[in-house]
């Protein structure tokens, strides 16, 4: 065992995450003594991982799917934010072995559009979200904070978005997946956070004619980095964002609380992660 403080990543699979790179960068560019691994986790083993991991040496760690809902069930403390979407992606392992849980989902989010679109201003319109799984929940948490005075929802599972209504209030607005262009009037902020335009995946295909070119537009697939929605959507005037730096920016508010230094996300970190 390493004296080196610890912190990794938990999923399943664990493969594919940027964590490890983003967190390894991060540590050699600080000079900082530390340690970021993968841990491929199943469900059946997350009690007893998470339980055994301070007396290893691990100070923190971050969560992935599918676990970031259980994994609330074996914290002792939970910050608001977390509790309010339900989920968490970042724990610190206290002296006394104590589990803080956060989800800074949301964080990132907001961080990587102001970053990427300087001038956005929630308060402006509305925001239009397509998909209603766990990063729109986290996200529209995140709007509402920074004062998005109107939320519309289209998900393929109504359902699922008349739940998010249900859960977040009177400031969502569900419309259904065949008019999902319908969410885009008087959009300011426009998100896609279904899985559609992922490598692998069919396309995210919206008409855009009732999309503003003063809207900011962002996609929380990063693989491939530039989406065909967000060509689309510059193609139209509108300042892009894609979804790498919601990644990275999610990971500053850990690599801080773990390692005593606040990281930067810049030009350098997107090229060392994407390496
Ligand atoms: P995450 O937690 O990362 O948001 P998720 O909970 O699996 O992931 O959510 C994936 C989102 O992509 C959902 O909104 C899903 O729509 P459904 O709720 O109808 O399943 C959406 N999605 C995935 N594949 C889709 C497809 N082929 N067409 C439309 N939406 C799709």
């Amino acid at each position: 065992m390493t004296n080196l403080p610890r912190a990794a990543v938990i999923g399943n699979p664990i493969s594919h995450s940027l964590s490890p790179k983003l967190h390894t960068y991060w540590l050699n560019r600080y000079g900082l003594d530390g340690e970021y691994t993968a841990l491929k986790v199943t469900e059946d083993e997350l009690e007893e991982t998470l339980r055994a991991m301070p007396a290893q040496g691990f100070i923190g760690a971050n969560v992935t799917l599918p676990h970031k809902v259980s994994v609330m069930h074996f914290a002792d403390q939970i910050t608001d934010r977390a509790t309010l979407i339900g989920a968490a992606n970042t724990l610190t392992f206290k002296e006394d072995g104590r589990i803080f849980a956060d989800n800074t989902d949301g964080y990132g989010f907001i961080a990587n559009l102001r970053q990427g679109a300087p001038h956005w201003d929630p308060k402006a319109g509305s925001a239009a979200i397509f998909g209603a799984g766990g990063a729109a929940r986290a996200i529209i948490v995140a709007l509402a904070d920074a004062g998005v005075p109107e939320i519309i929802i289209s998900n393929r599972t109504r359902p699922k978005a008349e739940a998010l209504r249900a859960d977040f209030g009177a400031r969502i607005t569900v419309v259904d997946w065949v008019q999902a262009d319908k969410a885009l009037q008087d959009a300011n902020t426009v998100i896609n956070t279904t899985s559609l335009g992922m490598v692998g995946a069919q396309d995210f295909k919206v008409s855009l004619d009732n999309l503003s070119k003063d809207a900011v537009v962002t996609d929380i697939v990063y693989n491939p980095l530039r989406t065909p929605f967000l060509d689309d959507a510059q193609e139209k005037g509108c300042t892009t964002v894609d979804g790498l730096g919601m990644l990275l920016h999610q990971g500053v508010p850990g690599f801080e609380r773990w390692f005593g230094q606040r990281p930067e996300v810049d030009e350098a970190t997107r090229r060392a992660v994407l390496a």
